[in-house]
Formats: C-alpha cells, structure tokens, sequence
C-alpha cells in the first residue's frame, strides 16, 4: 500500500491513518507527528519549526522534504500511509521523484472531506497521546478511562496548535496552500475523494472501498 491522506487540518487524517495501520501493517508517516517529536527533544529542526506550527503556518518545504524522504526510505514491502504530506505543489513533486527513483509510485490520494464548522469542533475537542499518538475527542471518541490513552496508557493532552486562532489560521493556510495540490493529484488519476463524516468506523468504511480494500 502507498497512500496519501489527504484533508483539511481535523478531517481525520491521523485517525484513519491509526485505523489503516492496525489493518495493513503499513507505515505510518505523519510530518506533524515527526515535527511535534522534534520540538519536543529541542532539534535544530524542532526549533526552527516551532514558531511555524504555533502560529499554524506551513513549515518551509525543503524541512518536511528531508524529514518524509529519510521515514520514506525505511517503509518495508507493507508500505506507507502518508499523512499531512504533501502540502504544497513544490512537496508533491519531490515525492513524486522520490518515488519513481524507487520504482513504487503513489497508488492513491485519499482526500477526506469534511465542512469547516465541524472540523474547528473537531480540533477544538481533541486530545491526543503524547506517546503512541492516538487521537482521542471530547465527544466522538472518548477513551475508556478519561485523560488516559487505551492503546499505551500515556496521559492524553491537548496540542499547542489546537487553539482557536491557531485553528483559524491552519485552515486559511489550507485553503490557500495546500487545495491547490488535489488538482496536481486530479491530472494524475489517483485521487479518490470520501465523505469524512460520520461515524469514525463508517468513514473507515469508505475509505477502505475507495482504495479497492
Ligand atoms: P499536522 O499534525 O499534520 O496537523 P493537521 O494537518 O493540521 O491535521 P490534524 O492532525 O490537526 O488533523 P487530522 O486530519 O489528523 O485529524 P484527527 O484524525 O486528529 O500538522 C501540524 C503542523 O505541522 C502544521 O500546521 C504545520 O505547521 C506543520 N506541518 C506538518 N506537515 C507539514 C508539511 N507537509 N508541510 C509544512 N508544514 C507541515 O482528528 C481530529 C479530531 O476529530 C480528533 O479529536 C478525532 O478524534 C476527531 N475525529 C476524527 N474523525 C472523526 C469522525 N469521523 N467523526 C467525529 N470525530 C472525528
């Protein structure tokens, strides 16, 4: 399997990512989750991408080029699941390289749909493990003992960026930055585009179908 997830911040990326990992064993390769790390252990990387992701700006291309192609080069013969990359025109075309240098091209593009109210809902709401990653929600997704991931028992938090005028600012980055890339992905017939609301297992559904799994 090699996909892109594809979708606005909150349409629910990361959580069908967790859902097709448990399924077909794939990699999970989430620049966020791999900025979010580098942060935290204080990274030359970390520490020039903090200030981008606080104020829910894109950090610069050639950061998440270099961090996608070093996850990329250690995938087995399961696969990747890409997450929150590409996010530009300048990201899409060097993994389209990356990718014929190796001779396994992109297969889909699955681009998760959602209306912008319910994705602030969905961002507003959301707690994630620090350890594992495992997204949680207030409403649609509560762990079985609250503040405490079921997969790994790691103390569930809130991220830094999930606050309103970060949210705000990470959706008309979307808007303009990072939807220009569908119509890269419409000209190469490999964009499968799925209704993302609903109930998480439902969605799960369909984007197993549009992926022919
Ligand atoms: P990143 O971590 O990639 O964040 P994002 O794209 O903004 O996406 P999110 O993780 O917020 O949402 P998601 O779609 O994964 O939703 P989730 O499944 O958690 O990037 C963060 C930052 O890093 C960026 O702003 C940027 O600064 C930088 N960055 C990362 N990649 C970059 C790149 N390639 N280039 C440049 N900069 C980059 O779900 C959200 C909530 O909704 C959860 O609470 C979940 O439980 C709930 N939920 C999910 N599905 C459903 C459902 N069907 N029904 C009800 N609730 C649901």
């Amino acid at each position: 399997m090699r996909i892109v997830l594809f979708g606005a911040p909150g349409a629910g990326k990361g959580t069908q990512a967790s859902q097709l990992t448990d399924k077909y064993c794939a990699a999970h390769i989430s620049t966020g989750d791999a900025l979010r790390q580098a942060v935290a252990d204080k990274t030359d990387v970390g520490l020039l991408a903090k200030g981008y992701m606080d104020r829910g700006e894109l950090v610069p291309d050639d950061v998440v080029i270099a961090i996608a192609k070093a996850r990329l080069a250690g995938t087995g013969d399961a696969g990747f699941i890409l997450d929150g990359f590409p996010r530009t025109i300048t990201q899409a075309e060097a993994l389209d390289i990356a990718l014929e240098e190796v001779g396994k091209p992109l297969q889909f593009v699955v681009n998760l749909s959602v209306a912008e109210e319910l994705l602030i809902e969905r961002l507003s709401g959301r707690w994630v493990c620090p350890d594992c990653k495992e997204p949680y929600h207030l409403v649609s997704k509560q762990p079985k003992v609250s503040g405490v991931c079921d997969k790994c028992k790691g103390k569930l938090m809130q991220r830094d960026d999930d606050k309103l005028e970060a949210i705000q600012n990470r959706l008309r980055v979307y808007n303009s930055q990072t939807e220009p890339v569908l119509d890269y992905y419409t000209g190469k017939g490999v964009l499968r585009n799925v209704d993302a609301v609903g109930d998480i297992c439902e969605v799960f559904a369909r984007v197993c179908e549009a992926i022919g799994g």
